[in-house]
């Protein structure tokens, strides 16, 4: 096959757009996935209980300190997801829920006394508060400029509820 200038020059330039096209089809496919993993959960319902208490808050800050221990201290039993796994059940969804009717100190007390559970009452109280506010990001609530408070009994005052 003989290949003049002009149709090698060509030849190029279709074998360019194909390889854009590839790399941009995946892009797009890759983003679409990220997408679909992404996507955040829907805020939970609110119960009556959540309703009688004020709305709660925390801070992107304190969820980046409760993703910086999760993986180390509790995904092992609770999935890197949340969703649970032999040693541990789920934290996130339904079988969350039950904390819904509580205020939100109900849980920090939990995780500051009880958990990890094979080393209790190892969490200092701004890791506790940091791995709520992971969690509840993980249950469709959205990190924003107020954080969860330490003080226990302004925990005591939050609902599940935003
Ligand atoms: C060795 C396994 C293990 C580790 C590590 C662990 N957990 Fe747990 N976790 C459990 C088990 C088992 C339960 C259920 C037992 C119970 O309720 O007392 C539980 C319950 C919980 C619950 C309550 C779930 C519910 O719906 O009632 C929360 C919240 C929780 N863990 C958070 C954490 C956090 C945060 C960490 C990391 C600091 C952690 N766990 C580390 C095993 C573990």
């Amino acid at each position: 096959m003989h290949w003049d200038r002009k149709s090698l020059r060509s030849f190029a330039s279709a074998v360019k757009l194909t390889i854009a096209g590839v790399v941009i089809g995946g892009a797009v496919a890759a983003a679409g996935t990220a997408i679909a993993q992404d996507a955040p959960p829907a805020p939970p319902a609110v119960t009556p209980e959540a309703a009688a208490l004020a709305p709660l808050a925390f801070t992107a800050q304190q969820v980046a300190t409760g993703r910086g221990l999760f993986g180390g201290g509790c995904a092992g039993c609770h999935g890197e997801t949340l969703a649970g796994l032999d040693g541990g059940p789920p934290l996130v969804g339904d079988a969350f829920a039950h904390w819904y009717t509580g205020p939100v100190s109900a849980l920090y007390d939990f995780v500051l006394n009880r958990m990890p559970l094979d080393a209790p009452g190892t969490l200092q109280p701004r890791q506790a508060l940091g791995l709520v506010a992971f969690i509840l990001e993980h249950n469709g609530f959205v990190a924003g400029d107020v954080a969860l408070p330490e003080d226990p009994a302004a925990l005591a005052l939050l609902g599940f509820r935003q």
